[in-house]
């Protein structure tokens, strides 16, 4: 059952790329930047990961991407990430990156992107992985910090697949970017958001009415909400989960006290991810057989899951056809 999970083709749709920073490379890179880290090993750093709430990972999160600077920085992370991805059976990917993070210290969009595209057209040559970036706008930042992101990025635009909304999620509701989001969908951007990670029902429902996004990422609180359930079950909209971050985050308190099992019951459209992998101790494939296991979920169940990380996705429908054929025939 472990390979089982490991090896199904699959999709990883919730992603914060600069959450694949293994402290090895955070080193490496200290090295090469010149920026000095308040960590002295490895196991220090790793010792530091232990997490209250999602403003404390996030706290901890924004200190290590200090380290990234210059375009190589960017390519480099994203090429180890790809790697870790093959090992698991990832065939599409669509990674949020958060400029706005790397701007504040200077550095430009364009080096972001640049380095982050390279590495995804490296993906599809080296590992068959096809991928997108999706720029995240800060939520704890304002509105018109988000409009000036995207006009940055707009020069750009055919090397971005979406937009996406994260960080601190409580008190920061999607109302703040009705607009942004607005002008990304006239660009021809698709558009997702975390909702209902930390955050109440009523930010997925704003999320979806304000922001039009045609994904929730996170939204296991929904289940507080029965007609939410039911509109996100109608409309086939996809939620992406992310069990281990949402324990090490403490959204569950264990892996089996979880609410995957819930939503797939709901008729919902959920698919497994990884969030923050190298800060919540697990890779796309960790998730699904740590999960598995917590949940006694059948080869049939795991199936559905990997089968809808691909319906979930951006890309064409013939494509995703395809993909959810290889699931449906994989390991049988
Ligand atoms: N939630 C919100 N913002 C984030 C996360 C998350 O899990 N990871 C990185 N930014
Ligand atoms: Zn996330």
């Amino acid at each position: 059952m472990d390979s089982f999970c490991r090896n199904i083709p699959k999709a990883e749709l919730h992603l914060h790329i600069e959450g694949t920073l293994e402290p090895e490379l955070m080193f490496e890179l200290s090295r090469r930047n010149d920026i000095p880290l308040r960590f002295k090993t490895v196991d220090e750093v790793r010792a530091a990961y232990e997490f209250t709430g999602l403003q404390s990972f996030l706290d901890i999160y924004y200190e290590g991407a200090k380290v990234l600077v210059h375009e190589p920085d960017f390519y480099d992370l994203a090429t180890a990430y790809f790697g870790r991805a093959a090992a698991d059976g990832v065939r599409r990917v669509e990674m949020f990156f958060d400029p706005q993070t790397h701007m504040e210290r200077g550095v430009s969009c364009e080096t972001v992107v640049h380095g982050l595209f390279r590495a995804c057209e490296d993906a599809q040559a080296k590992h068959g992985i096809s991928a997108g970036l999706i720029l995240c706008f800060l939520r704890h930042l304002s509105g018109e910090a988000a409009m000036q992101t995207l006009k940055e990025a707009l020069p750009f635009k055919e090397k971005l697949l979406g937009v996406g909304l994260d960080s601190a999620e409580k008190g920061h509701p999607p109302t703040k970017f009705t607009e942004v989001f607005a002008r990304a969908r006239a660009e021809g951007l698709h558009a997702v958001a975390h909702a209902g990670e930390e955050g109440p029902p009523a930010y997925i429902r704003d999320a979806l009415d304000l922001l039009k996004i045609e994904r929730v990422d996170h939204g296991v609180r929904c289940l507080e909400d029965p007609a939410l359930v039911a509109r996100l079950k109608e409309g086939r909209i996809p939620l992406t989960v992310c069990p281990l971050s949402n324990v090490k985050l403490r959204v569950f308190d264990a892996l089996e006290g979880h609410n995957l099992r819930a939503l797939m019951d709901a008729g919902l459209l959920v698919s497994i991810h990884s969030d923050d992998p190298a800060y919540f101790g697990g890779y796309i494939g960790e998730n699904f057989y740590a999960t598995q296991k917590a949940l006694d979920l059948s080869r049939e169940e795991v199936r559905r899951l990997a089968r809808n990380s691909f319906e979930a996705c951006f890309l064409p429908d013939a494509q995703k056809r395809e993909l959810r054929a290889e699931v449906d025939s994989f390991g049988s």
